[in-house]
């Protein structure tokens, strides 16, 4: 396959595709609040920091997309360090930052995702590779990633302090997204214990999820990292994500 990868800055023609995806992620994945702070600004405030990519004998249907946002980071804003609530902390971060015309110091990869059809086919380090330089090109020395470790979903009762660090005998990180960031030459810093917070009614969640969520305690479920916490006497179910910064030194 011929891979195009641009950012939209470049092709501003080709913003629709950035939304003409089905199922890249789970339905109760798509219910944080904080996403939208980014998602509804890309095509007005981080054009360039999005990217979609295509199969040149095909270029009218996506393969696959990325975004990243712009932050500060240093102690003369309040922060000194990266955030431990991963994704909802960098975006909220690169929200203000926009809102109040700082000029950003740094940025965070926030997604790449590959059309599920077209997964497992070696794509994940051609898109990383395409990020990394595209957050070159604008000027910037470091990239962050609050990432997802992929295979995750079949261990959700591991702790992530634990599965993270896991190695195989060549020394490379057990979790394949993971290994993927590595072999670009990121290097595995903490873990962001609440990366993302997902909370909702029980009537939501068996919306989201289609399981019946009728027992107090922790419920597995598809696509989830770690298990849902759930309270019928409070009608309410909260799922916490954690996830595993990684640093890119570009520069
Ligand atoms: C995570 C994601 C980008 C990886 O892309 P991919 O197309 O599945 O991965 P690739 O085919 O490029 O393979 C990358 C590595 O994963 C391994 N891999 C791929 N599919 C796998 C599977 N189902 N099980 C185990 N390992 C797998 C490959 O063997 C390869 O490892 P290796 O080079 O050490 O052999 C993709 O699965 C995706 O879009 N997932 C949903 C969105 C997401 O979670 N994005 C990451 C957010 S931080």
């Amino acid at each position: 396959m011929a891979l195009t990868v641009v950012p939209i800055d470049e092709r501003p023609d080709l913003e629709p595709m950035l939304w003409d995806f089905d199922n890249l992620w789970p339905v109760f994945l798509q219910q944080d609040p904080i996403s939208n702070l980014y998602y509804n600004r890309v095509s007005e405030d981080f054009v360039e920091f999005s990217m979609i990519a295509f199969d040149d004998a095909e270029p009218e249907r996506p393969v696959a997309r990325s975004f990243a946002v712009p932050f500060v980071l240093g102690e003369e804003v309040g922060r000194p360090v990266l955030p431990e609530d991963g994704w909802d902390g960098v975006i909220r971060w690169g929200w203000h930052d926009h809102a109040l015309g700082r000029t950003p110091t740094h940025v965070s990869a926030l997604e790449i995702a590959i059309r599920p059809d077209m997964r497992g086919a070696g794509l994940a380090p051609v898109m990383l590779a395409a990020m990394r330089d595209n957050v070159k090109r604008l000027g910037f020395d470091d990239l962050y990633a609050p990432v997802r470790p992929s295979q995750k979903t079949k261990e959700p009762h591991t702790p992530m302090s634990e599965y993270a660090w896991r190695t195989r005998d060549d020394g490379l990180p057990y979790d394949p997204w993971l290994r993927v960031h590595v072999r670009a030459g990121g290097e595995l810093l903490s873990v962001c214990p609440r990366a993302m917070t997902i909370a909702g009614s029980l009537a939501e969640w068996r919306d989201w999820t289609g399981q019946p969520f009728d027992i107090t305690g922790d419920i597995e479920v598809p696509g989830a990292l770690n298990p849902v916490h759930c309270s019928v006497e409070h009608d309410h179910a909260v799922y916490t994500e954690p996830r595993v910064w990684v640093h890119h030194r570009l520069g």
